[in-house]
């Protein structure tokens, strides 16, 4: 096998496809968009759906690409040798193109063929689909695989639990796969019958690479649709095959961590490897500083919150300073892990040295704040622990009194209860917080920002003011001021901009009398479709994420706003009453939030 870098091992894959006539697109945002089934990327496919449904992608018919992805179900886990909540998938797609008559040769050639992984024939396994009542036995694959070398014993079958494939949300494109394995342990290998695969030993095989081939739309009453074009989708985890091919016994062994692992030694004085308990401190350190990282670094960059995205982004933070402390990790090493992962990456992601700032400041302050309460909580925490025996929970007023008062995330109690052989009555837990809730009526806060789920006349208006009040805040602050968050409700609309400081009371008033005046002067508001191009070149605003050329919503209103959004918004600015600033607050140093009311 071939001993490759993580740089090789990207380049050498899209050269792969490109040269078999693949446009080489950039990775999308760790951030879906208009996706309210999940809150992150969780696989190369998923930025790609409208296409894989039908629509033209702008690129053509055969892509290729490496995604950054997260997938946090398992965050509890990250410390053994193969979790990660952060990883690239290297993948490649057919839109209606060729099928896996000509996948499965490409596939084989790639892993087997000395210009590329050189793995030994002997040493692969793949799995077919078995066949149910939606979808018949997979023999052309099998038999493709029989015809390019691969041994028919080592061909096996699984039903749908094994090889099928959707997206993470229960509905959309979908299709029978087969996956390509390296066999660890051929004499386990050679026991298993054709539908044995899943009673090998843990570790017989390694999963290096699935080509699915979409066929199905599932729609939400479950009924799997022909589509309208056969598709390819294929994923090949980043880290993972670079570990299999170089030999190392985990993913944290891969030069991916070398400089980071290379701080926290540095840092703390201790050494990756030396024990168990220091290995486990490490790995969830580098994973969760990286995965951080990646999400405060992104183009549609999140910052730490109590919902959504921003909480998974507030947990794993804390997390990583709860371990890092354990193993001596100083206030501010959080940072310093980052900038080596911001160095690893910086030709591959120019977004992440592009965010440094922010990056710094976001993982200083939520390591800051959490380090605060951290030694308290902790003693808090032993001290409820040591009133407890073995098999009991912990109650769910103290749990949300831990998380309320020291910052711990109800997972991170959860994962510290489990270590003393303790529960956590997590329903317990959510009525506290439901009831803190209520009573201090924060429970409205909308899930997502530019609310495309929420079209109530209310959010619609507010909509339209956030356009008037951004183009207001750059007259009256400056060009450069831009969104950098919003979130709506029926009451109020919320919005983040870079500003160091907050505004005067005079500054205020002008961003009111301009944003009331284009109110008074009843504009309309007009809606057009274009390229993110088209909309850069004619000067509109917004978020201009590098996605290849699809058409975006551009909304104008009068000669006053000009600005790229999902919508939706009202016909007319005439409707919307009085337009009134409620309150400032300091998000950051660098960010500034207004809330906003329309009165009638
Ligand atoms: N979408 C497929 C996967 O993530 C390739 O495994």
């Amino acid at each position: 096998m071939k001993e490759l870098t993580s740089q090789s091992l990207r380049s050498l894959y899209l050269d792969f496809f490109k040269e078999r006539g693949h446009a080489v697109i950039p990775s999308a945002s760790l951030i879906p968009e208009n996706d309210p089934t999940v809150l992150f990327t969780t696989a190369g496919m998923h930025p790609l759906v409208p296409y894989l449904l039908g629509e033209k992608h702008p690129a053509g018919n055969r892509l290729t690409d490496v995604q950054k992805c997260v997938r946090t179900g398992d965050i509890d886990e990250v410390g053994d040798a193969s979790h990660c909540t952060f990883f690239e998938m290297l993948g490649n797609w057919s839109l209606g193109d060729y099928f896996k008559e000509q996948m499965i040769p490409w596939s084989f050639e790639f892993l087997t063929s000395p210009d590329y992984l050189g793995i030994p024939v002997e040493d692969i396994a793949v799995t077919c689909f078995a066949g149910d009542d939606d979808c018949p036995r997979d023999d052309e694959s099998a038999n493709k695989w029989i015809e390019c070398g691969i041994d028919p014993k080592h061909v096996f079958f699984l039903p749908k639990s094994g090889n099928w494939w959707g997206p993470a949300g229960t509905t959309g494109p979908c299709g029978p796969d087969t996956e390509m394995h390296i066999i660890r342990n051929h004499a386990e290998a050679d026991k298993l019958g054709p539908y044995d695969f899943d009673k090998a030993p843990a570790g017989t095989f390694l999963e290096i690479w699935n080509d699915v081939f979409m066929q199905y739309n599932k729609t939400a009453e479950g009924k799997f649709e022909p589509l309208k074009q056969r598709n390819v989708d294929t994923g090949m985890g980043l880290e993972r095959t670079l570990c299999i091919l170089n030999g190392k016994d985990s993913v944290y062994e891969t030069d991916i961590f070398e400089g980071a692992i290379a701080k926290i030694e540095q840092l703390t004085g201790l050494g990756y490897g030396q024990s168990e308990e220091v290995t486990r401190a490490f790995r969830v350190v580098l994973d969760h500083v990286r995965t951080a990282t990646f999400m405060l670094g992104d183009t549609k960059g999140i910052v730490p919150s109590n919902t959504d995205q921003g909480y998974i982004l507030r947990r794993i933070i804390r997390r990583a300073v709860r371990f890092g402390r354990g193993i001596g990790l100083p206030q501010g090493a959080l940072n310093e892990v980052s900038k080596t992962i911001i160095a690893k990456y910086a030709d591959v992601y120019p977004e992440l040295a592009a965010n440094a700032a922010k990056i710094e400041e976001e993982l200083n302050r939520e390591e800051a704040k959490f380090s605060k309460t951290l030694a308290q909580g902790l003693k808090e925490f032993e001290k409820v622990a040591a009133s407890k025996s073995a098999g009991d929970k912990i109650d769910g007023v103290t749990t949300f009194h831990l998380y309320d008062t020291y910052g711990f995330p109800v997972e991170i109690t959860q994962e510290m209860a489990r270590e003393k052989g303790l529960g956590v009555d997590v329903e317990g837990y959510n009525a506290a917080f439901a009831e803190h809730q209520a009573k201090s009526r924060a429970g409205s806060e909308q899930k997502f920002a530019c609310g495309l789920a929420d079209h109530k006349e209310e959010t619609t208006k507010l909509h339209t003011a956030t356009h008037l009040l951004h183009a207001a805040l750059k007259r009256v602050c400056g060009d450069d001021v831009n969104q950098k968050g919003s979130n709506i409700t029926e009451e109020r609309l919320r919005f983040d901009f870079n500003f160091p400081r907050k505004l005067t009371p005079e500054e205020v008033r002008a961003v009111e009398d301009l944003v009331n005046g284009e109110i008074a002067k009843d504009e309309p508001v007009v809606m057009k479709e274009m390229s993110l191009d088209e909309a850069k070149a004619e000067g509109f605003t917004g978020l201009f994420e590098s996605k290849y050329g699809e058409k975006v919503k551009t909304y104008t209103i009068g000669d006053f706003s000009k600005e790229i959004c999902g919508g939706p918004h009202v016909e007319r600015t005439g409707v919307l009453g009085t337009f009134k600033i409620a309150k400032q607050e300091n998000v950051s140093a660098g960010v500034k939030r207004i809330k906003a009311v329309l009165v009638k």
